[in-house]
């Protein structure tokens, strides 16, 4: 429905900020954009909603292309990231406004507001002025502005990230309960990998205007395609520890930085897809801390011990950081697994789901 075609984006032909971006967006398809602050979500958003120009590249809706066309005859709604409400009106006004410039009738805007304040929790504010609301109910009358029009596709600019989490995973639902409804098209964007992984059809994560991946949550998670997004998707971070590769009795060995560990890894990690077709001697080992589990009868051999530095309680599960070399790693635990004697405690790696990556590229070697 929806074609990003190599659009490129700079700024006075000199600081690029989006690259050779591609990427197909479906009828119907929730598709959220994900990456670190500065990496160019908004100014994507703001191209597709024709509020800023395309420097070179096309923007096709059902194959026309609507790169030159005026915001209003797009038909997308776009909640902005600074929500951009009209101060001198007050929510219900700000709410109508799109309505009321398109002619609807009185009654139509009247139930469309209110409907939309209710699923909001907005309905006790309609009568104030923005600059007597919290930062988070501005948020949602920012989202509410977008969801009383009727349009094909919805863009989000991190619509949630003023609100307390209790809140954020209601509207979490609520956004997603509103597309399906809609049956329209959304385009979301954060730099919350959750809100990433739950709400998308569609993941796509990029770094400094670049796509590193697109793929479903699952894909993205199970199979990073480089490091960057091994380590960005899922919390707590993967751990991307150092090793060295060793080739001997029939199989390959990782070694851990003074030899803290010795595995050998399993077969399905040991065919390097690498460019220049060589064995390498050194990569990085990602392991998610879920993966890393106190001691196991399970198999020997993936085990090695570690100080414990400390550990996090995050109620059902505890977060130990564990000394490693000169550096840690993080193990998620069930807390009522937590070891008695922290000073030194064996862990069961579970290198099936690890990945082994390229030193300098930090692309994954076994896909
Ligand atoms: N008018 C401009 N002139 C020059 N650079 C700009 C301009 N507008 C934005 N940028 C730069 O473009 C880059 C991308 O900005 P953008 O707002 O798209 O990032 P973002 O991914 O939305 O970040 P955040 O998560 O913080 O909202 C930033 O480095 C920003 O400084
Ligand atoms: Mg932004």
């Amino acid at each position: 429905m929806l074609e990003l075609k190599n659009i490129k984006k700079s700024y006075d032909n000199k600081l690029t900020i989006i690259e050779n971006f591609n990427l197909d967006i479906k009828q119907g398809e929730f598709v959220v954009i994900v990456g670190p602050s500065g990496c160019g979500k908004s100014t994507l958003l703001r191209m597709i909603a024709g509020l800023e120009d395309i420097t070179s590249g096309q923007l096709l809706l059902n194959s026309k292309d609507i790169s030159n066309y005026e915001p209003s005859k797009r038909d997308v709604a776009m909640v902005f990231q600074d929500y951009a409400l009209y101060p001198h009106m007050n929510v219900f006004e700000n709410l109508a406004f799109g309505l009321r410039i398109k002619n609807v009738e009185d009654s139509v805007i009247k139930e469309k507001v209110l409907k939309a304040a209710a699923m909001l929790d907005l309905t006790t504010y309609l009568e104030r002025k923005p600059s007597d609301l919290s930062g988070g109910q501005r948020q949602r009358v920012a989202m509410g502005r977008a969801i009383v029009k009727d349009a094909k596709i919805f863009l989000f600019d991190e619509p949630l990230s003023n609100l307390d989490a209790k809140l954020r995973h209601k509207m979490r639902a609520e956004i997603k309960k509103f597309h399906l409804d809609q049956k329209g098209t959304s385009v979301y964007v954060t730099h919350d990998q959750l809100e990433a992984l739950t709400l998308a059809d569609k993941l796509v994560v990029i770094r400094a205007g670049v796509i590193e991946q697109v793929g479903s949550p699952q894909e993205v998670f199970n199979n990073p395609r480089n490091s960057f997004v091994g380590e960005f998707i899922g919390t707590p971070a993967m751990n991307l520890l150092e090793v060295d590769l060793e080739y001997r009795d029939g199989g390959v060995f990782a070694i851990g930085k003074n030899r803290a560990f010795v595995f050998k890894l399993p077969e399905n990690k040991t065919k390097f897809n690498t460019e220049k077709k060589q064995s390498p001697k050194k990569a990085v080992l990602g392991i998610r801390p879920t993966d890393i589990v106190l001691h196991s009868t399970e198999e020997a051999g993936w085990n090695a011990k570690f100080e414990v530095l400390f550990s996090e309680l995050l109620g059902h599960e505890a977060n130990l950081i564990l000394k490693y070399a000169d550096g840690e790693m993080n193990s998620l635990i069930p807390a009522m697994h937590m070891p008695q004697d922290l000073k030194s405690a064996e862990f069961y790696f579970k290198l099936h789901f690890a990945h082994i990556f390229d030193v300098t590229t930090g692309s994954n070697l076994n896909l």
